[in-house]
């Protein structure tokens, strides 16, 4: 057995609003992992382009996002937080890794499917081989640790088994190169805790998403505080109040949805809030979870905002973390190229 560097890496897509969802399975979960771990911090503007981009747009959600990291208390020189288009590698050993995944694979994969909808046909390539450049970014990095979201599981199977099969069908040479049996890590996915599944505020059944039509179905990183009372106190539940133990939130997807956002925000178990609100009415329950998500959330969106305005800082940094990301994920390209028998292209 190989041992690896311990390493995250996660990345974040600059489409349309960050959200509540976004912010609990993800970001919040990334700050902590800066004391135990090197993190590298990506925004995915590769993976945006798999759909159509208004290319302005696109530019403002990359420094959004990139904004959104350094507001949620991501500090970008103690670790890195670039954009992934700027460093090259991630294209290469895309590709490189095109060519170890199998067509079967990717056929299996549910987000492409949820993705394409009815009109296969007419998605874009890149679409489809979406989730082999997902892998390139945590493999190009060998990174061992990967905080997502639970939509993300998938795809990090996928990863875990492309870095397998590269493993075993370059055994001899990886060995040749004095790497022993495994050059590429098996990723750990890490999702955890009471929101690694934020639903829909109108449909519990529903992920919250970016792509919703309903504003109210979330809330967004940059809502001020009255719309983010508003859209908890319009939040879908059930005529019932809440139960105190978490058996009674059994088929009561809203009701479990909401006391999940408010165990992630206070970072307590969702059986500790039950303890204190169960038994009570959601009249009581809303606009308390509303303070709370206020709480939380307004000092992001306030640093978020300062930030945007000033976009020359912002693509510093970003420039800063492609330098420092490069230099991780070069050799990695570079000694890949030497495994499959490529010319190196190593300086
Ligand atoms: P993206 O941009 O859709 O979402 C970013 C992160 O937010 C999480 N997330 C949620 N968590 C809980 N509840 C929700 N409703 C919810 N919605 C989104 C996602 O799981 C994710 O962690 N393919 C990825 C981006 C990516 C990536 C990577 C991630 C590209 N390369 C390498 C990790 C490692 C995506 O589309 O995330």
């Amino acid at each position: 057995m190989t041992t690896f560097e311990p390493l995250v890496f996660s990345g974040i897509q600059p489409t349309g609003n960050l959200h509540l969802g976004n912010y609990l399975g993800a970001l919040a979960r990334f700050v902590p992992l800066q004391d135990a771990f090197n993190c590298v911090y990506c925004v995915v503007d590769l993976h945006a382009i798999t759909v159509a981009q208004d290319p302005v747009e696109l530019t403002g959600a990359i420094r959004e996002v990139t904004a959104a990291y350094l507001a949620a208390g991501i500090d970008p020189r103690a670790h890195i937080v670039f954009n992934q288009s700027q460093v090259h590698a991630h294209a290469e050993m895309g590709w490189l890794l095109n060519c170890v995944a199998r067509m079967g694979w990717l056929n299996r994969m549910t987000q492409f499917k949820e993705k394409a909808g009815k009109d296969k046909e007419n998605a874009s390539v890149g679409l489809f081989t979406y989730p082999t450049l997902m892998a390139a970014d945590i493999l190009v990095y060998r990174a061992t640790h990967v905080p997502v979201g639970e939509d993300q599981k998938q795809h990090l199977e996928l990863t875990r088994d492309i870095a397998a099969k590269f493993n075993n069908d370059y055994a001899a040479r990886i060995d040749g190169l004095g790497f022993g049996t495994e050059y590429l890590p098996q990723p750990e996915p890490l999702i955890q805790g009471p929101a690694t599944r934020i639903m829909s505020l109108r449909d519990g059944s529903k992920k919250m998403s970016k792509s919703d039509p309903s504003d109210y179905s979330r809330i967004n990183l940059i809502d001020d505080a009255d719309t983010i009372a508003l859209k908890i106190r319009k939040a879908k539940t059930d005529p019932e109040g809440l139960p105190g133990e978490l058996k009674g939130l059994e088929g009561r997807p809203e009701a479990d949805n909401l006391v999940g956002i408010y165990a992630a925000l206070a970072d307590r178990t969702k059986q500790s809030v039950l303890d204190e609100f169960g038994g009570q009415q959601f009249s009581a329950f809303k606009p308390a979870l509303a303070d709370l998500a206020v709480e939380k959330l307004a000092p992001i969106a306030g640093e978020m905002r300062r930030l945007k305005a000033d976009p020359g800082y912002i693509d510093a940094v970003l420039a800063d973390g492609a330098g420092r990301a490069a230099a991780i994920a070069d050799p990695v390209v570079a000694t890949m190229k030497e495994i499959l028998g490529l010319l190196s292209t190593r300086r």
